[in-house]
């Protein structure tokens, strides 16, 4: 039997660009499906570094306020519109990516397109793993990918320590890729340690430059992935040899990425970035669908997101405040329908 959906739900809705401050937890219309669009009855979704930067208005893409961020959850399909592939999603437990033209996922519903913004999850996947399915999962994919693809060996990472590095330390150590881990407190060397990880450096050591530089150089590595930008980009690119790369993919230190020009004409370095939605719409239909698959096979070991703690959405703001003191350690989850 097709369930009750409501008129009204609950909310959380960002009213200016001001970081966290600018969320309200409030009651909106349940939107409804357009073509091509299915209704999901969202089960969970985590707050991630994106949100954040959603929230200052710093992401790929900037929505007027006021308007439901949310980058990524899980849920039930309980209304489809018109188009092919309704009836396929109708019923489905699915992993749900925002694409920032309708509301996000910190909501008790949200409209995602058929076309990329629903992704069918197997049986054995629970609704807590499928919330943190898609981003990190499929990113950490892309990072062992494109290394292959380039032949590097050795790859620099940072920060190393988050719920990411973590996945791509794994899915590095079954592929024979040696990872320099790069991260900000002791206690994280500590983490990656446990887990396995050989070559771990704290970037606020005194040594750090110099031990980084040897590293690079003892592993021939040309390829550094950073999401924390600001100076650590030109300390990167300083350690590693000539015809190196730094590839951005966060800006966790909110700073413009740094390169001497030295760095970049002399000794021909470069920096450019990745972010996974343009990485995915350049794969064919069928390619997707192998990535999403070995993914979800591998999301209760290697692609295994950590939850720390669950919060009702009335107390999404509280989280978010939560999250951004500590990072490290684990997700956070909204639970918008419990
Ligand atoms: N471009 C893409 O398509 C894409 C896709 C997926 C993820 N990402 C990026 O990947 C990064 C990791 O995501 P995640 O979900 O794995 O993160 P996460 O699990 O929430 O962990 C974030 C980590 O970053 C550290 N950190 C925060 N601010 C820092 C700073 N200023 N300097 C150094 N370290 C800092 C935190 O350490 P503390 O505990 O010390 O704060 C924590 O270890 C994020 O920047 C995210 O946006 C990008």
């Amino acid at each position: 039997m097709n369930e009750r959906i409501p008129d009204e739900m609950i909310a959380v809705v960002l009213h200016s660009y001001e970081g966290p401050g600018g969320l309200r937890v409030e009651r909106r219309p349940v939107p409804s499906p357009g073509r091509d669009e299915v209704l999901v009855k969202v089960a969970a979704s985590p707050i991630n570094p994106s949100d954040l930067a959603v929230l200052h208005g710093r992401y790929g893409f900037r929505p007027d306020p006021p308007f439901v961020p949310g980058g990524e959850g899980s849920g039930t399909v309980v209304a489809v519109g018109p188009g092919a592939m309704g009836r396929y999603f109708q019923g489905r437990r699915v992993a749900c990516l925002w694409d920032g033209r309708r509301d996000g996922a910190w909501a008790q519903y949200m409209v995602v397109s058929t076309k990329g913004g629903a992704l069918p999850l197997r049986e054995s996947v629970s609704l807590e793993q499928g919330a943190t399915s898609v981003i990190n999962p499929l990113t950490a994919s892309a990072f062992i990918e494109i290394a292959k693809k380039g032949g590097h060996k050795a790859i620099v990472l940072s920060p190393a320590a988050s719920s990411l590095g973590r996945m791509v330390n794994r899915l590095a150590s079954g592929e024979g890729i040696e990872v320099i881990n790069v991260v900000r407190r002791d206690a994280q060397v500590e983490l990656l340690r446990q887990q396995g990880a050989s070559i771990v450096l704290n970037s606020s050591d005194s040594g750090f430059d110099e031990a980084l530089r040897d590293a690079c150089h003892q592993y021939d590595v040309h390829l550094a992935l950073d999401a924390v930008a600001g100076e650590l980009t030109a300390r990167l690119l300083r350690a590693l040899p000539s015809h190196s790369k730094v590839t951005v993919f966060g800006a966790l230190s909110f700073e413009p990425a740094q390169a001497t020009p030295g760095q970049l004409i002399f000794e021909n370095k470069s920096v450019d970035g990745f972010w996974l939605g343009p990485f995915i719409t350049s794969k064919n239909l069928v390619q997707t669908m192998l990535m999403w698959r070995r993914a979800q096979k591998l999301l209760s070991t290697d692609l295994k997101s950590d939850i720390r703690a669950e919060y009702p959405l009335e107390d999404a703001p509280r989280a978010v405040e939560e999250y951004v003191s500590q990072m490290t350690g684990g997700k956070l989850l909204l639970r918008p329908n419990e």
